[in-house]
């Protein structure tokens, strides 16, 4: 089939690929002449598993296409996907300039039958909203549908959950536009539900919620341990061999970040509010994860006492790894705190470097590499559990380190092993050594 992607960002460039891989000829297309320009030299713009590999193959096979003209997307595809950005407003609420502005070009160049698919994450009537713009702008004689077929697949492994997803949720009011959708996501094996576009499009808020509130969920249930001598991740364990429970996102750390979960919180509490339900249940989700970063400041503070004039080790910097994308990142709003202490912070990330200096500039030391960033720091502080930092020479760490002090922020490391090799181990929610447990609460 012949496919059309508006916006070749995060989602439109994993979509379009694994859409050619699957035997459609598609055609990227993107506002950012600089992206498609680099993406037409075969250069993937943003670090994702395999992606490279994935467009430079596709490519090559002429499957896979970009352009900047939008009216050329259109006029070759049967089916249209809108992927641009929907960025949170400065109350919470989704920015829907994009999506609107997309809509509108694409009803422009409309002539005969398209299925318009919303693959953008929104608010439940945006599909509405985008028919309406499609009628108002397009030509006598244009006909289409509008779909919505939200993504639920995370950076870092976006091949894989688009190829292989646990579920197709399919928002759709029309049975011709379903059969082409059947026939686009045929190859790909997964329960498909159809179902109106207005649920389809609550389904992707409500799930991504759901998952925010978990990741909070274990984290307040790591403000207990901590004060209570028991040790989160033998809680999340436990709790997650219910099959009720399940394991997934029972990371105690310092919260979520990224471009999704806090704009989507934020969307959904929004628009919640707006139909006239306060969603006080995922302001407190939000609250608890605000808290998590100064918590992680909060035991450098503890370990550090006054932290004027140290310098800290900053390990990771991506909002998760196997990503370069430091939207929202956590780590972001831990270095604003440390150099509003008065600290010298060094940084180190895989991947995420450049995105990083373009966001703090020269305020912050970059390292070549996680040992680099250790050099003459008072305390390292892990932010992001990239693998690598996981099989690290710690002893190597300690001989440059001028204090044997790590914060855990995310508590990837092995404890046991760092506490028996002289550091002083700080994770989030496992006070269960003898020394951590407060004192009042120790048993004689
Ligand atoms: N990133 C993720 O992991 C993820 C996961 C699920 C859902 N989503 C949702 O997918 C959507 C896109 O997210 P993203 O991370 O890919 O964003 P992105 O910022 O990486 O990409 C958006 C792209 O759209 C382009 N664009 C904007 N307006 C345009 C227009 N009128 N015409 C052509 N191009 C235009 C931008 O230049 C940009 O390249 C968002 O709604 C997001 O919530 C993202």
């Amino acid at each position: 089939m012949h496919v059309g992607i508006i916006g070749t960002g995060h989602i439109g460039l994993v979509a379009g690929a694994c859409l050619a891989k699957l035997g459609n000829e598609v055609m990227c297309a993107d506002r950012d002449e600089a992206k498609i320009e680099s993406l037409k030299r075969g250069t993937v713009t943003i670090y994702e598993p395999g992606l490279q590999d994935l467009v430079t193959d596709v490519t090559a096979q002429g499957r896979l296409r970009f352009t900047t003209s939008i009216a050329e997307a259109v006029e070759h595809s049967e089916v249209v996907f809108i992927c641009v950005g929907t960025p949170a407003k400065k109350d919470g609420s989704a920015d829907l300039g994009q999506v609107e502005a997309a809509a509108r070009e694409v009803a422009a160049s409309l002539s005969d039958y398209r299925v318009i698919v919303e693959k953008s994450t929104v608010p439940a009537r945006t599909g509405e909203r985008i028919a309406r713009t499609l009628e108002l702008h397009s030509r006598p004689g244009a006909t289409f549908d509008v779909v919505s077929f939200p993504e639920f697949s995370r950076e870092g492994s976006g091949i894989d959950d688009f190829l292989y997803p646990d579920r197709i949720i399919l928002g759709v009011e029309s049975p011709r536009a379903e059969a082409v959708m059947r026939r686009l996501l045929g190859p790909i094996s997964a329960p498909l539900m159809v179902t109106d576009r207005n649920s389809a499009e609550m389904i992707k808020h409500a799930s991504n919620c759901f998952l925010a509130m978990k990741i909070s969920y274990i984290n307040a249930v790591a403000n207990v341990c901590e004060r209570v001598g028991a040790d989160v991740l033998k809680v999340a364990e436990g709790m997650g061999l219910d099959r009720r429970i399940q394991r997934d996102f029972l990371d105690a750390g310092i919260g979520f970040g990224g471009s999704c979960f806090p704009k989507d919180l934020a969307a959904f509490i929004a628009m919640a509010e707006e139909a006239g339900y306060d969603f006080g249940l995922l302001k407190e989700v939000r609250a608890v994860n605000d808290e998590r970063k100064r918590r992680l400041v909060a035991n450098l503070r503890d370990a550090l006492w006054v932290l004027r004039g140290k310098t800290i080790a900053v390990w990771g910097l991506a909002f998760k790894p196997n990503t370069d994308d430091v939207r929202e990142a956590p780590a972001f709003e831990v270095i604003e705190m440390l150099l509003g202490e008065g600290c010298a912070v060094r940084v180190y990330d895989p991947v995420a470097m450049p995105n990083a200096r373009a966001a703090l500039g020269d305020r912050v030391v970059y390292c070549r590499d996680a040992y680099d960033a250790a050099q003459g720091a008072d305390a390292v502080a892990l932010v992001t559990e990239w693998d690598e930092f996981k099989s690290l020479d710690m002893a190597a760490v300690k001989e440059l380190l001028t204090l044997p002090i790590v914060v855990d922020g995310r508590n990837a490391l092995d404890r046991d092993a760092l506490e028996a090799m002289g550091f002083q181990y700080y994770g989030l929610g496992r006070a269960a050594t003898a020394e951590q447990t407060p004192r009042e609460l120790r048993v004689a």
